[in-house]
Protein backbone atom coordinates (compact mmCIF):
# COMPACT_ATOMS: atom_id res chain seq x y z
CA UNK A 1 0.00 0.00 0.00
CA UNK A 2 1.92 3.02 1.28
CA UNK A 3 4.62 2.64 -0.79
CA UNK A 4 5.52 6.60 -0.60
CA UNK A 5 9.07 6.40 -1.41
CA UNK A 6 8.57 4.93 -5.27
CA UNK A 7 5.44 7.06 -5.63
CA UNK A 8 7.48 10.42 -4.65
CA UNK A 9 9.76 9.80 -7.48
CA UNK A 10 6.95 10.27 -10.41
CA UNK A 11 5.43 12.98 -8.26
CA UNK A 12 8.56 15.16 -8.40
CA UNK A 13 9.28 13.83 -12.15
CA UNK A 14 5.65 15.32 -13.12
CA UNK A 15 5.73 17.82 -11.61
CA UNK A 16 8.68 19.29 -12.55
CA UNK A 17 7.67 18.49 -15.93
CA UNK A 18 4.75 20.70 -15.37
CA UNK A 19 6.19 23.49 -14.00
CA UNK A 20 3.67 22.99 -10.51
CA UNK A 21 4.20 21.55 -7.60
CA UNK A 22 4.19 23.81 -4.33
CA UNK A 23 3.08 21.02 -1.67
CA UNK A 24 -0.27 21.51 0.77
CA UNK A 25 1.64 23.06 4.07
CA UNK A 26 -0.74 23.11 6.70
CA UNK A 27 -0.83 27.00 7.90
CA UNK A 28 1.58 28.21 5.71
CA UNK A 29 1.27 30.00 2.50
CA UNK A 30 3.28 28.94 -0.22
CA UNK A 31 5.96 30.88 -1.80
CA UNK A 32 5.01 32.11 -5.46
CA UNK A 33 7.00 34.02 -8.32
CA UNK A 34 5.80 36.84 -10.23
CA UNK A 35 3.54 35.46 -12.60
CA UNK A 36 5.72 33.60 -14.29
CA UNK A 37 6.86 29.61 -15.06
CA UNK A 38 9.85 28.25 -16.42
CA UNK A 39 8.06 28.36 -19.54
CA UNK A 40 7.69 31.65 -19.81
CA UNK A 41 10.21 33.91 -20.33
CA UNK A 42 11.12 36.23 -18.13
CA UNK A 43 13.08 39.46 -17.20
CA UNK A 44 15.67 38.92 -14.20
CA UNK A 45 12.38 41.25 -11.99
CA UNK A 46 9.93 38.28 -13.47
CA UNK A 47 8.20 40.68 -15.66
CA UNK A 48 7.11 38.78 -19.24
CA UNK A 49 9.15 39.84 -21.82
CA UNK A 50 7.48 41.46 -25.31
CA UNK A 51 7.39 37.92 -26.79
CA UNK A 52 5.22 37.09 -23.84
CA UNK A 53 2.51 39.99 -24.36
CA UNK A 54 -0.58 40.12 -26.25
CA UNK A 55 -0.81 43.82 -27.84
CA UNK A 56 -4.50 44.80 -27.97
CA UNK A 57 -5.95 47.54 -30.31
CA UNK A 58 -9.21 49.34 -28.97
CA UNK A 59 -10.40 50.30 -32.16
CA UNK A 60 -13.05 53.05 -30.49
CA UNK A 61 -10.04 55.21 -29.32
CA UNK A 62 -6.92 53.60 -31.89
CA UNK A 63 -5.05 53.10 -28.30
CA UNK A 64 -2.81 49.65 -28.00
CA UNK A 65 -2.05 47.91 -24.98
CA UNK A 66 0.67 44.99 -24.35
CA UNK A 67 -0.85 42.65 -22.09
CA UNK A 68 1.23 40.49 -20.20
CA UNK A 69 0.66 37.11 -20.79
CA UNK A 70 1.54 33.91 -17.90
CA UNK A 71 0.79 30.01 -17.97
CA UNK A 72 -1.24 30.95 -20.93
CA UNK A 73 -3.80 33.42 -19.20
CA UNK A 74 -3.71 37.16 -19.64
CA UNK A 75 -5.49 38.79 -16.21
CA UNK A 76 -8.86 40.37 -17.04
CA UNK A 77 -7.91 42.81 -14.75
CA UNK A 78 -5.13 43.71 -17.60
CA UNK A 79 -7.83 44.87 -19.34
CA UNK A 80 -10.01 47.65 -16.66
CA UNK A 81 -7.59 50.26 -17.89
CA UNK A 82 -8.63 49.75 -21.37
CA UNK A 83 -11.41 52.82 -21.58
CA UNK A 84 -12.87 55.21 -24.26
CA UNK A 85 -12.85 58.12 -21.69
CA UNK A 86 -11.83 58.89 -18.41
CA UNK A 87 -15.50 58.17 -16.53
CA UNK A 88 -15.44 54.53 -18.80
CA UNK A 89 -15.45 52.32 -15.70
CA UNK A 90 -13.25 49.87 -18.08
CA UNK A 91 -13.42 46.81 -20.20
CA UNK A 92 -14.56 43.72 -18.58
CA UNK A 93 -14.49 40.17 -20.02
CA UNK A 94 -17.94 38.04 -20.40
CA UNK A 95 -17.33 34.24 -19.87
CA UNK A 96 -21.04 32.61 -18.50
CA UNK A 97 -20.23 29.54 -16.77
CA UNK A 98 -16.05 30.98 -16.31
CA UNK A 99 -15.72 28.05 -19.33
CA UNK A 100 -12.51 29.87 -20.22
CA UNK A 101 -11.28 30.93 -17.45
CA UNK A 102 -9.14 29.98 -15.10
CA UNK A 103 -9.91 31.35 -11.39
CA UNK A 104 -7.14 29.46 -8.97
CA UNK A 105 -3.70 28.26 -9.67
CA UNK A 106 -3.97 24.36 -8.66
CA UNK A 107 -1.58 21.64 -8.13
CA UNK A 108 -4.24 19.13 -7.39
CA UNK A 109 -5.45 17.27 -10.16
CA UNK A 110 -4.34 17.52 -13.92
CA UNK A 111 -6.53 16.59 -16.76
CA UNK A 112 -5.68 16.23 -20.37
CA UNK A 113 -8.65 15.31 -22.06
CA UNK A 114 -7.42 15.21 -25.39
CA UNK A 115 -5.30 11.77 -24.16
CA UNK A 116 -7.76 10.82 -22.00
CA UNK A 117 -5.14 11.63 -18.68
CA UNK A 118 -6.41 11.96 -15.31
CA UNK A 119 -3.20 12.97 -12.78
CA UNK A 120 -3.62 13.34 -8.61
CA UNK A 121 -0.66 15.39 -7.81
CA UNK A 122 0.95 13.82 -10.42
CA UNK A 123 0.11 10.60 -10.42
CA UNK A 124 -1.47 8.27 -13.29
CA UNK A 125 -5.03 7.17 -11.72
CA UNK A 126 -4.54 4.29 -13.10
CA UNK A 127 -1.57 3.71 -10.86
CA UNK A 128 -3.46 5.21 -7.68
CA UNK A 129 -6.00 2.25 -8.43
CA UNK A 130 -3.96 -0.41 -8.79
CA UNK A 131 -1.66 0.13 -5.48
CA UNK A 132 -3.48 2.60 -3.17
CA UNK A 133 -6.64 2.86 -1.15
CA UNK A 134 -9.09 5.70 -1.24
CA UNK A 135 -7.48 6.93 2.38
CA UNK A 136 -4.11 6.94 0.96
CA UNK A 137 -4.97 8.65 -1.71
CA UNK A 138 -7.06 11.45 -0.02
CA UNK A 139 -3.62 11.68 2.21
CA UNK A 140 -2.09 12.85 -1.02
CA UNK A 141 -4.89 14.68 -2.06
CA UNK A 142 -4.34 16.79 0.95
CA UNK A 143 -0.58 16.89 1.40
CA UNK A 144 0.70 16.45 -1.62
CA UNK A 145 2.63 13.48 -1.54
CA UNK A 146 2.20 10.30 -0.19
CA UNK A 147 2.38 8.94 3.21
CA UNK A 148 5.18 6.92 4.45
CA UNK A 149 4.21 4.43 6.33
CA UNK A 150 3.94 6.19 10.36
CA UNK A 151 2.02 8.91 8.01
CA UNK A 152 -0.62 5.98 7.01
CA UNK A 153 -0.82 5.26 10.15
CA UNK A 154 -1.57 7.86 12.11
CA UNK A 155 -3.52 9.15 8.83
CA UNK A 156 -6.03 5.92 9.08
CA UNK A 157 -6.48 6.20 12.76
CA UNK A 158 -7.55 9.78 13.11
CA UNK A 159 -9.96 9.04 10.20
CA UNK A 160 -11.33 6.19 11.70
CA UNK A 161 -11.21 7.47 15.12
CA UNK A 162 -13.53 10.77 13.83
CA UNK A 163 -15.95 8.83 12.10
CA UNK A 164 -18.90 8.99 14.98
CA UNK A 165 -21.37 11.87 14.76
CA UNK A 166 -23.41 13.38 17.86
CA UNK A 167 -25.81 11.95 18.69
CA UNK A 168 -27.83 14.57 17.90
CA UNK A 169 -26.92 14.59 14.58
CA UNK A 170 -28.57 11.64 14.44
CA UNK A 171 -31.57 12.51 16.04
CA UNK A 172 -32.07 15.54 13.71
CA UNK A 173 -31.80 13.07 10.61
CA UNK A 174 -34.49 11.18 12.03
CA UNK A 175 -36.50 14.63 12.09
CA UNK A 176 -36.73 14.10 7.56
CA UNK A 177 -39.63 12.86 5.84
CA UNK A 178 -39.62 8.89 5.68
CA UNK A 179 -39.00 9.69 1.88
CA UNK A 180 -36.66 12.29 2.11
CA UNK A 181 -33.96 12.48 -0.83
CA UNK A 182 -31.01 11.32 0.84
CA UNK A 183 -28.63 14.03 -0.97
CA UNK A 184 -30.89 16.33 0.59
CA UNK A 185 -30.04 14.68 3.87
CA UNK A 186 -26.22 14.80 3.42
CA UNK A 187 -26.60 18.29 2.07
CA UNK A 188 -27.98 19.42 5.46
CA UNK A 189 -25.95 17.43 8.24
CA UNK A 190 -23.00 18.54 6.41
CA UNK A 191 -23.96 21.85 6.84
CA UNK A 192 -25.81 21.04 11.10
CA UNK A 193 -22.03 20.19 11.23
CA UNK A 194 -20.80 23.39 11.33
CA UNK A 195 -22.70 23.91 14.68
CA UNK A 196 -21.29 21.16 16.27
CA UNK A 197 -18.24 22.84 15.42
CA UNK A 198 -18.35 26.62 16.60
CA UNK A 199 -14.55 26.62 16.83
CA UNK A 200 -13.81 25.67 13.27
CA UNK A 201 -14.77 29.57 12.07
CA UNK A 202 -11.16 30.16 13.22
CA UNK A 203 -9.67 28.77 9.61
CA UNK A 204 -7.15 30.80 10.33
CA UNK A 205 -6.00 27.88 12.80
CA UNK A 206 -4.46 25.36 11.40
CA UNK A 207 -5.56 22.73 14.25
CA UNK A 208 -8.63 23.77 13.16
CA UNK A 209 -8.38 23.21 9.59
CA UNK A 210 -6.55 20.01 10.27
CA UNK A 211 -9.50 18.79 12.70
CA UNK A 212 -12.06 19.41 10.39
CA UNK A 213 -10.43 17.90 7.87
CA UNK A 214 -10.49 14.60 8.96
CA UNK A 215 -13.59 14.74 10.77
CA UNK A 216 -15.59 15.66 7.09
CA UNK A 217 -13.17 12.56 5.60
CA UNK A 218 -14.27 10.27 8.36
CA UNK A 219 -17.98 11.45 8.70
CA UNK A 220 -19.12 11.66 5.66
CA UNK A 221 -19.78 8.10 5.15
CA UNK A 222 -21.77 7.92 8.13
CA UNK A 223 -24.01 10.68 6.95
CA UNK A 224 -24.26 9.32 3.87
CA UNK A 225 -25.69 5.37 5.17
CA UNK A 226 -27.88 7.37 7.90
CA UNK A 227 -29.55 8.96 5.19
CA UNK A 228 -29.71 5.85 2.94
CA UNK A 229 -30.99 3.77 6.10
CA UNK A 230 -33.53 5.94 6.37
CA UNK A 231 -35.02 6.36 3.04
CA UNK A 232 -35.58 2.69 4.26
CA UNK A 233 -36.81 2.80 7.76
CA UNK A 234 -34.08 0.93 9.03
CA UNK A 235 -32.45 1.40 11.99
CA UNK A 236 -28.70 3.73 11.79
CA UNK A 237 -25.67 1.34 12.00
CA UNK A 238 -22.67 3.04 14.10
CA UNK A 239 -19.42 3.22 12.58
CA UNK A 240 -17.18 -0.09 12.93
CA UNK A 241 -13.54 0.92 13.53
CA UNK A 242 -11.92 -2.68 13.13
CA UNK A 243 -12.99 -2.08 9.33
CA UNK A 244 -11.90 -0.72 6.59
CA UNK A 245 -13.10 3.21 5.29
CA UNK A 246 -14.74 1.05 2.27
CA UNK A 247 -15.76 -1.82 4.20
CA UNK A 248 -17.08 0.44 7.02
CA UNK A 249 -19.31 2.14 4.84
CA UNK A 250 -20.46 -1.03 3.39
CA UNK A 251 -20.97 -2.04 6.85
CA UNK A 252 -23.17 0.97 7.88
CA UNK A 253 -25.09 0.69 4.37
CA UNK A 254 -26.13 -3.15 4.80
CA UNK A 255 -25.75 -4.54 8.36
CA UNK A 256 -28.99 -5.77 9.43
CA UNK A 257 -28.77 -8.24 12.26
CA UNK A 258 -25.44 -10.11 12.10
CA UNK A 259 -23.19 -9.49 15.47
CA UNK A 260 -20.52 -8.63 12.93
CA UNK A 261 -20.58 -7.46 9.38
CA UNK A 262 -17.89 -8.84 7.15
CA UNK A 263 -17.75 -6.99 3.56
CA UNK A 264 -16.75 -9.29 1.02
CA UNK A 265 -13.15 -8.02 0.02
CA UNK A 266 -14.38 -8.09 -4.16
CA UNK A 267 -17.28 -5.51 -2.90
CA UNK A 268 -14.80 -3.62 -0.48
CA UNK A 269 -12.09 -3.33 -3.32
CA UNK A 270 -14.46 -2.07 -5.88
CA UNK A 271 -15.69 0.06 -3.86
CA UNK A 272 -12.51 1.65 -2.78
CA UNK A 273 -11.63 1.84 -6.27
CA UNK A 274 -14.76 4.19 -7.28
CA UNK A 275 -14.29 6.14 -4.24
CA UNK A 276 -10.35 7.12 -5.43
CA UNK A 277 -11.53 7.35 -9.24
CA UNK A 278 -14.10 10.28 -7.64
CA UNK A 279 -11.87 11.75 -5.19
CA UNK A 280 -10.90 14.87 -7.30
CA UNK A 281 -11.65 15.81 -10.86
CA UNK A 282 -10.43 19.56 -11.40
CA UNK A 283 -11.97 22.82 -11.14
CA UNK A 284 -16.06 21.74 -11.91
CA UNK A 285 -19.24 22.98 -10.71
CA UNK A 286 -18.77 21.55 -7.11
CA UNK A 287 -15.39 22.19 -6.66
CA UNK A 288 -15.88 26.11 -7.70
CA UNK A 289 -18.86 26.20 -5.25
CA UNK A 290 -16.63 25.20 -2.43
CA UNK A 291 -13.95 27.68 -3.44
CA UNK A 292 -16.33 30.37 -3.54
CA UNK A 293 -18.25 29.64 -0.30
CA UNK A 294 -14.56 29.58 1.18
CA UNK A 295 -13.84 32.81 -0.04
CA UNK A 296 -16.29 33.58 2.23
CA UNK A 297 -14.23 32.50 5.06
CA UNK A 298 -16.99 30.27 6.39
CA UNK A 299 -16.04 27.18 8.60
CA UNK A 300 -15.22 24.01 5.87
CA UNK A 301 -18.28 22.54 6.95
CA UNK A 302 -20.60 25.04 5.72
CA UNK A 303 -18.05 25.38 2.28
CA UNK A 304 -18.44 21.53 1.95
CA UNK A 305 -21.83 21.97 2.04
CA UNK A 306 -21.42 24.27 -0.84
CA UNK A 307 -20.08 21.63 -2.84
CA UNK A 308 -22.51 19.53 -1.98
CA UNK A 309 -25.01 21.56 -3.19
CA UNK A 310 -23.59 21.83 -6.60
CA UNK A 311 -23.05 18.11 -6.87
CA UNK A 312 -27.07 17.47 -6.69
CA UNK A 313 -28.10 18.83 -9.78
CA UNK A 314 -28.25 16.09 -13.09
CA UNK A 315 -26.13 18.16 -14.93
CA UNK A 316 -22.81 17.21 -12.46
CA UNK A 317 -23.54 14.45 -9.88
CA UNK A 318 -26.48 13.38 -11.16
CA UNK A 319 -25.69 12.36 -14.74
CA UNK A 320 -25.24 8.30 -13.67
CA UNK A 321 -28.68 8.22 -12.56
CA UNK A 322 -29.43 9.86 -15.96
CA UNK A 323 -27.76 6.92 -17.90
CA UNK A 324 -29.61 3.87 -15.77
CA UNK A 325 -32.81 5.49 -16.74
CA UNK A 326 -31.64 5.29 -20.21
CA UNK A 327 -30.83 2.09 -20.45
CA UNK A 328 -33.80 1.00 -18.56
CA UNK A 329 -35.72 2.56 -21.46
CA UNK A 330 -33.83 0.85 -24.01
CA UNK A 331 -34.68 -2.21 -21.80
CA UNK A 332 -33.11 -5.07 -24.66
CA UNK A 333 -29.88 -4.92 -26.32
CA UNK A 334 -32.02 -5.75 -29.64
CA UNK A 335 -33.68 -1.72 -29.25
CA UNK A 336 -29.76 -0.70 -29.22
CA UNK A 337 -29.76 -0.04 -32.93
CA UNK A 338 -33.06 1.91 -33.21
CA UNK A 339 -31.53 3.79 -30.04
CA UNK A 340 -28.58 4.93 -31.94
CA UNK A 341 -30.56 5.96 -35.31
CA UNK A 342 -31.99 8.38 -33.15
CA UNK A 343 -29.56 9.82 -30.94
CA UNK A 344 -27.93 10.52 -35.07
CA UNK A 345 -31.27 11.73 -35.86
CA UNK A 346 -30.63 14.58 -32.53
CA UNK A 347 -33.78 13.25 -30.84
CA UNK A 348 -31.44 11.64 -27.84
CA UNK A 349 -28.32 11.99 -26.42
CA UNK A 350 -26.27 8.93 -25.29
CA UNK A 351 -26.32 9.93 -21.56
CA UNK A 352 -22.55 8.71 -20.11
CA UNK A 353 -21.07 9.47 -23.62
CA UNK A 354 -18.88 12.73 -24.17
CA UNK A 355 -17.37 15.24 -21.92
CA UNK A 356 -16.42 18.83 -22.33
CA UNK A 357 -12.43 17.54 -21.07
CA UNK A 358 -12.21 14.49 -22.06
CA UNK A 359 -12.01 14.15 -25.92
CA UNK A 360 -10.62 10.99 -25.78
CA UNK A 361 -12.02 7.45 -23.56
CA UNK A 362 -12.33 8.80 -19.96
CA UNK A 363 -9.95 6.71 -18.10
CA UNK A 364 -12.48 6.16 -15.23
CA UNK A 365 -14.83 4.66 -17.42
CA UNK A 366 -11.64 2.22 -18.36
CA UNK A 367 -11.21 1.46 -14.69
CA UNK A 368 -14.50 1.04 -13.36
CA UNK A 369 -15.10 -1.73 -16.58
CA UNK A 370 -12.48 -3.58 -15.00
CA UNK A 371 -14.28 -4.27 -11.60
CA UNK A 372 -18.11 -4.68 -13.01
CA UNK A 373 -16.95 -9.10 -13.50
CA UNK A 374 -16.06 -8.84 -9.91
CA UNK A 375 -18.63 -7.46 -8.23
CA UNK A 376 -21.26 -9.53 -10.13
CA UNK A 377 -19.36 -12.08 -9.05
CA UNK A 378 -19.71 -11.15 -5.43
CA UNK A 379 -23.42 -10.40 -5.33
CA UNK A 380 -24.55 -13.60 -7.73
CA UNK A 381 -26.64 -11.63 -9.70
CA UNK A 382 -26.46 -10.51 -13.68
CA UNK A 383 -27.47 -6.96 -14.38
CA UNK A 384 -29.16 -6.62 -18.09
CA UNK A 385 -28.41 -3.17 -18.31
CA UNK A 386 -24.80 -4.11 -18.28
CA UNK A 387 -25.48 -6.40 -21.61
CA UNK A 388 -27.36 -3.11 -23.32
CA UNK A 389 -24.09 -0.66 -21.62
CA UNK A 390 -22.31 -2.62 -23.52
CA UNK A 391 -24.00 -3.04 -26.86
CA UNK A 392 -24.79 0.29 -26.42
CA UNK A 393 -20.58 1.29 -26.13
CA UNK A 394 -19.88 -1.30 -28.93
CA UNK A 395 -21.96 0.05 -31.66
CA UNK A 396 -21.17 4.20 -30.90
CA UNK A 397 -17.26 3.22 -31.13
CA UNK A 398 -17.92 1.69 -34.43
CA UNK A 399 -19.74 4.72 -35.71
CA UNK A 400 -18.27 7.57 -37.61
CA UNK A 401 -20.63 9.20 -36.22
CA UNK A 402 -19.70 9.19 -32.77
CA UNK A 403 -16.27 8.61 -33.19
CA UNK A 404 -15.74 12.04 -35.21
CA UNK A 405 -17.14 14.06 -32.54
CA UNK A 406 -15.14 12.28 -30.28
CA UNK A 407 -17.68 10.62 -28.11
CA UNK A 408 -16.37 7.91 -25.69
CA UNK A 409 -18.00 6.85 -22.43
CA UNK A 410 -17.16 8.87 -19.53
CA UNK A 411 -16.62 7.72 -15.50
CA UNK A 412 -20.86 7.90 -15.71
CA UNK A 413 -21.56 5.27 -17.80
CA UNK A 414 -20.63 2.42 -15.95
CA UNK A 415 -20.61 3.88 -12.12
CA UNK A 416 -24.28 3.67 -12.47
CA UNK A 417 -24.33 0.09 -13.55
CA UNK A 418 -21.46 -1.10 -10.80
CA UNK A 419 -24.00 0.63 -7.97
CA UNK A 420 -26.91 -0.88 -9.06
CA UNK A 421 -24.48 -4.35 -9.12
CA UNK A 422 -24.02 -3.13 -4.94
CA UNK A 423 -27.70 -3.20 -4.66
CA UNK A 424 -27.37 0.90 -4.39
CA UNK A 425 -30.74 2.50 -5.05
CA UNK A 426 -30.50 5.31 -7.80
CA UNK A 427 -31.25 8.25 -5.21
CA UNK A 428 -28.65 7.13 -3.94
CA UNK A 429 -25.61 7.58 -6.25
CA UNK A 430 -25.09 11.16 -5.93
CA UNK A 431 -24.63 10.22 -2.39
CA UNK A 432 -21.88 8.10 -2.81
CA UNK A 433 -20.12 10.44 -5.15
CA UNK A 434 -20.23 13.47 -2.48
CA UNK A 435 -18.62 10.88 -0.09
CA UNK A 436 -15.37 10.19 -1.78
CA UNK A 437 -15.29 14.03 -3.54
CA UNK A 438 -15.25 15.19 0.08
CA UNK A 439 -11.15 14.64 0.60
CA UNK A 440 -10.84 16.67 -3.31
CA UNK A 441 -12.96 19.70 -2.17
CA UNK A 442 -11.17 19.10 1.39
CA UNK A 443 -7.73 19.52 -0.34
CA UNK A 444 -9.19 22.40 -3.07
CA UNK A 445 -10.48 24.43 -0.05
CA UNK A 446 -6.89 23.90 1.88
CA UNK A 447 -5.35 25.18 -1.29
CA UNK A 448 -7.35 27.85 -1.43
CA UNK A 449 -6.89 29.06 1.63
CA UNK A 450 -3.38 29.10 1.75
CA UNK A 451 -3.20 30.88 -1.48
CA UNK A 452 -1.54 34.20 -1.99
CA UNK A 453 -3.98 35.23 -4.46
CA UNK A 454 -7.02 34.17 -3.04
CA UNK A 455 -9.86 36.90 -2.64
CA UNK A 456 -13.58 37.11 -2.12
CA UNK A 457 -15.30 35.67 -5.14
CA UNK A 458 -17.30 38.42 -6.41
CA UNK A 459 -18.20 38.11 -10.43
CA UNK A 460 -19.35 40.94 -12.41
N1 LIG B 1 -24.85 11.74 -27.32
C1 LIG B 1 -24.99 12.06 -28.61
N2 LIG B 1 -24.41 13.14 -29.16
C2 LIG B 1 -23.66 13.91 -28.39
C3 LIG B 1 -23.45 13.63 -27.02
C4 LIG B 1 -24.08 12.48 -26.49
N3 LIG B 1 -23.93 12.14 -25.22
N4 LIG B 1 -22.66 14.55 -26.48
C5 LIG B 1 -22.37 15.40 -27.46
N5 LIG B 1 -22.98 15.02 -28.61
C6 LIG B 1 -22.84 15.66 -29.93
C7 LIG B 1 -23.66 16.94 -29.99
O1 LIG B 1 -24.96 16.71 -30.45
C8 LIG B 1 -22.82 17.75 -30.93
O2 LIG B 1 -23.08 17.29 -32.24
P1 LIG B 1 -23.14 18.36 -33.46
O3 LIG B 1 -21.72 18.85 -33.58
O4 LIG B 1 -23.60 17.58 -34.63
O5 LIG B 1 -24.10 19.43 -33.05
C9 LIG B 1 -21.38 17.36 -30.61
O6 LIG B 1 -21.47 16.03 -30.07
C10 LIG B 1 -20.73 18.27 -29.57
O7 LIG B 1 -21.60 18.38 -28.47
P2 LIG B 1 -21.52 19.51 -27.36
O8 LIG B 1 -22.78 19.50 -26.57
O9 LIG B 1 -21.11 20.80 -27.98
O10 LIG B 1 -20.32 18.99 -26.50
P3 LIG B 1 -19.96 19.47 -25.04
O11 LIG B 1 -18.52 19.24 -24.86
O12 LIG B 1 -20.45 20.82 -24.77
O13 LIG B 1 -20.84 18.48 -24.14
C11 LIG B 1 -21.55 17.02 -22.46
C12 LIG B 1 -20.36 17.72 -23.13
C13 LIG B 1 -21.04 16.18 -21.32
C14 LIG B 1 -22.51 18.07 -21.89
C15 LIG B 1 -22.27 16.16 -23.53
O14 LIG B 1 -21.36 15.27 -24.13
C16 LIG B 1 -23.46 15.42 -22.95
O15 LIG B 1 -24.57 15.96 -22.88
N6 LIG B 1 -23.26 14.13 -22.52
C17 LIG B 1 -24.33 13.36 -21.96
C18 LIG B 1 -24.52 13.70 -20.49
C19 LIG B 1 -23.39 13.16 -19.62
O16 LIG B 1 -22.94 12.04 -19.76
N7 LIG B 1 -22.94 14.02 -18.67
C20 LIG B 1 -21.92 13.65 -17.74
C21 LIG B 1 -20.63 14.28 -18.05
S1 LIG B 1 -19.38 13.74 -16.93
Amino acid sequence: MFSGQLYNVVVIESLGKEGVGWPAVWGKRRERGVRMTDRAQATEDGRATKAETLAVTDNRTGESYDIEITEGTVRAMDFRQIKVDEDDFGLMTYDPGLSNTAHCRSSICYIDGEQGILEYRGIPIEQLCERSNYLEVAYLLIYGHLPNEDEYNNWVYQVTHHTFVHENIKNFMEGFRHDADPMGMLLASVGALSTFYPESKDVNDEWQRWVSTVRLIAKMPTLAAFAYRHSLGLPYIYPDNDLSYAGNFLNMLFKIAETKYEPDPRLERALDVLFILHADHEQNCSTAAVRTVGSALPDPYTSIAGGVAGLYGPLHGGANIAVVRMLERIGSTDNVPDFLEDVKEGNERIMGFGHRVYKNYDPRAKIIQSHIEEVLEATGKQNPLLDIARELEKRALDDEYFTSRALYPNVDFYSGVIYEALNIPTDMFTVMFAVPRTSGWVAQWMEWINDEERKLVRPR
